[in-house]
């Protein structure tokens, strides 16, 4: 308990009565920290883990995109190799924005592969060199990210944190439309 808020609990228990309606107003006020950018601290240390959870699904999707492009083989070769380093260039720049909101809501982004293989839903993928089980594991990939960013865009909502909750909506937009283009190409 701070000193101004055991300070006001003295004086309620003093003075009695009505005054107990304003020191318990005026505790709660002392006791929501806001962080540097007027967030309640508590609530974007849970939004970070989450983004943190993200990094983690991100950085292996990243990886495992690489390895697609690097070992596709197949008469689709040059429309995925290309197709998949589109994508990877993409989820080097999300992993990057992912991380500095990280920082930005004041805590710190994890950057070790062995705790993302840890906490990540999405695997390591091995030595795919099939480009319809390259885009069937991809489709299974942003499934997880879509849904993990969903859960993020309560929290933020919850948070009233708009900075993250606009990152989140344009990454779920423009990534339901690759799944759209990704199914395609499996003729579903
Ligand atoms: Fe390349």
């Amino acid at each position: 308990m701070g000193k101004k808020l055991k300070y006001w609990v003295f004086c309620s228990t003093v003075l009695g009565g009505g005054i107990k309606v304003s020191v318990c107003f005026l505790g709660n006020i002392l006791m929501t920290k806001l962080n540097s950018i007027g967030l309640n601290t508590k609530k974007c240390d849970q939004l970070s883990d989450k983004l943190n959870e993200l990094l983690a699904n991100y950085s292996l999707f990243y990886q495992n995109v690489r390895g697609y492009h690097w070992n596709i083989k197949g008469e689709k070769f040059f429309e995925l190799h290309v197709k998949f380093e589109e994508l990877y260039n993409d989820l080097f720049l999300k992993i990057d924005e992912v991380a500095e909101r990280i920082r930005t809501l004041g805590n710190s982004p994890k950057h070790n592969y062995s705790h993302y293989t840890k906490i990540s839903e999405i695997s390591e993928s091995k030595d795919v060199s099939d480009g319809v089980k390259a885009v069937k594991d991809i489709l299974g990939s942003f499934q997880i990210i879509i849904s993990l960013q969903r859960e993020i865009l309560e929290l933020s909502e919850e948070a009233k944190d708009e900075g993250t909750n606009t990152l989140m909506s344009d990454y779920i937009r423009a990534q339901e439309k690759l799944v759209w283009m990704y199914s395609a190409f499996l003729n579903k």
